[in-house]
């Protein structure tokens, strides 16, 4: 009874507003910050081919916890991409709450953004459409990882992002996740005072240096990670689908005189 008297008149019986919208703020802080977290720790991950094909097979076999499954168990790496994904789902179903709802609502906030000319208003406009973008760009990535964890690896991964057409993909969800990261965290920080000292105007304008550097960061890293697994794709094309051997077992097959041990 309490709900519908609200749902009518927007406030509760004892003349209170419900709590729900804070609450619903909270959730949407929480999981972006530990979405933009594991997006900095995933691009350090998947950026390991950048050092050698040996160092990208190890880190896929760490994150199968090879040290306990003999080989490694990818559906481990599945399970990661389910949790990711739910977080991912509901990050963005509390992000959905604050996109204009119909061309009217779009008009006045435009105009009320170029009226103000504030940078932080226009920053909104950055997150609303790379997060708007991530729906699917994101959703396509998460979805194909979590279904096929065991084809994760130098070869495997090369051959998704160049003979199964992936890159193009990859470029436009980079771009997105490095901006929609990166602004998040700084209006996160912004948001909540996190480091706001003895002159928050001064720390803003801190902030807002390391929010451009990383970003750059961000986008060079993964830049440089997506042209390697594009050029060893593109060598590897006319034996796509076969795996990585790691030159350990190379050599260890070579002192067996190519026999399999
Ligand atoms: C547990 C979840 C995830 C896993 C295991 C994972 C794994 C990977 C792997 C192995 C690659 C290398 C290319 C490939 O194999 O296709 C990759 C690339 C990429 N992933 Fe993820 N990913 C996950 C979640 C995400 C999320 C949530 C996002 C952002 C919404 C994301 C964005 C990207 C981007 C932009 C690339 C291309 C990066 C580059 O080449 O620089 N990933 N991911």
């Amino acid at each position: 009874m309490s709900d519908l008297i609200e749902g009518y008149l927007g406030k509760t019986v004892e003349g209170k507003k419900s709590r729900v919208p804070a609450k619903l703020d909270y959730i949407q802080s929480a999981t972006g910050l530990f979405l933009a977290l594991f997006m900095w720790g995933h691009m350090f991950m998947v950026s390991s081919i950048l050092v050698s094909k040996d160092f990208m097979y190890s880190v896929t076999k760490f994150f199968e916890a090879s040290f306990i499954f003999d080989g490694g168990n990818p559906l481990l790496v599945s399970i990661l991409a389910l949790v990711i994904f739910i977080i991912f789902i509901v990050h963005a179903a509390m992000g959905m709450r604050k996109l204009p709802g119909n061309f009217k609502q779009y008009q006045v906030m435009k105009a009320h953004a170029d009226n103000m000319g504030h940078e932080d208003t226009k920053l909104w406009f950055i997150q609303a459409f790379t997060g708007f973008a991530m729906f699917f760009l994101g959703s396509v990535h998460i979805y194909i990882i979590m279904t096929h964890s065991d084809a994760i690896g130098p070869y495997a991964s090369s051959d998704r992002v160049w003979s199964e057409w992936m890159w193009p993909l990859y470029i436009l969800l980079l771009l997105a996740v490095e901006f929609h990261g990166t602004i998040g965290l700084y209006r996160l920080a912004v948001k909540w005072g996190w480091f706001d000292g003895k002159d928050p105007k001064a720390s803003r304008k801190r902030l807002k240096t390391y929010k451009k550097a990383l970003t750059y960061f961000f986008l060079i890293l993964g830049f440089a990670t997506l042209a390697a697994y594009m050029k060893i794709g593109m060598e590897h094309a006319d034996k796509a689908g076969e795996r990585y051997v790691p030159s350990a077992k190379v050599m260890e097959y070579k002192i067996n005189n190519g026999r399999v041990a």
